[in-house]
């Protein structure tokens, strides 16, 4: 007799087991959009911020290997991961984020030439050594496009989220839309979208038509912090308490969501 299919959650769960590195981790969330520059980063920071200070242990992951800047959202100078006996260490940032960047093992000067088989070959090893130790969250900073690395780094983690970053810029909208039709195509839970530097692009119809045009909910909405050009980090910029309530009201959005969605 034919075995029952089992069920997408099952699969996902025994392609999880497979890699050791992340089998002590409780939810893996990526933050992605298609496009390049329009906030990943600084949202995939804010989200460990957020979800830190709300009091679960998170660690992020920055999956740039060819731009990698997680170091400098978080004000990571001079911090190296510790790599012993074959494992390797995050670093820690704000109070205890979990880090690891290609930028904190390689000097600043140091330009990255990879092609794809090795780039994918360097992120087996990377999940494979890295010892996060248990946490609630592993945030995936994932890099700009929707090639083949975005694609294999969607099947080898299999997130139980995705948080799509866009602006209401007509062509990152553009870009976020063909996001959204493949996250449905591999079955990516997509939780839902955050409007990054909300209220600088006067385009706000076009965004609110590509919620609901792709039925998808606004997780949150990030403003344009005209001081990050002048502030080293992110964390400085929230290091006063006037700010705490924009992460609390960050952590809730997302920690409903998630635990309705599983
Ligand atoms: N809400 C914001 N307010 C002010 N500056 C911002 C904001 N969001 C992002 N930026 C700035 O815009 C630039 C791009 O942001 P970020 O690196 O987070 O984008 P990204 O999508 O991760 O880019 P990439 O595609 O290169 O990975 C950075 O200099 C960042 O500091
Ligand atoms: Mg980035």
């Amino acid at each position: 007799m034919a075995e029952p299919c089992p069920t997408a959650e099952k699969v996902r769960e025994k392609h999880r087991k497979k890699h050791t590195g992340i089998k002590d981790v409780r939810f893996v969330l990526a933050v992605g959009s298609g496009k390049g520059g329009v906030g990943k980063t600084t949202v995939s920071a804010l989200t460990s911020m957020a979800l830190e200070r709300a009091g679960y242990s998170v660690g992020i992951f920055d999956l740039d290997f060819y731009g990698p800047n997680i170091n400098l959202a978080l004000g990571l100078k001079d911090k190296k991961p510790i790599i012993e006996f074959g494992e390797i260490k995050p670093v820690i940032a704000d109070q205890n984020i979990r880090v690891l960047s290609l930028a904190l093992m390689i000097s600043e000067k140091e330009p990255i030439f990879m092609r794809g088989l090795m780039a994918s070959k360097l992120l087996q090893e990377l999940l494979q050594k890295v010892k996060w130790g248990p946490l609630d969250f592993l945030i995936l900073d994932l890099p700009p496009g929707t090639g083949d690395i975005f694609l294999s780094m969607l099947e080898l983690f299999a997130p139980d989220g995705f948080i799509l970053v866009t602006t209401s810029h007509k062509m990152a909208i553009a870009d976020a839309k063909r996001t959204t039709v493949i996250l449905k195509e591999m079955e990516v839970p997509l939780l839902g979208v955050v409007k990054n530097m909300a209220g600088f692009f006067e385009n706000e119809e076009a965004f609110e038509e590509f919620l609901k045009e792709q039925r998808l909910k606004l997780l949150f909405e990030v403003p344009m912090f005209k001081e990050l050009s002048t502030v080293e980090s992110l964390p400085e910029l929230f290091k006063d308490n006037s700010r705490e309530e924009f992460l609390e009201t960050i952590a809730d959005k997302l920690l409903d969501v998630v635990f309705r969605v599983h």
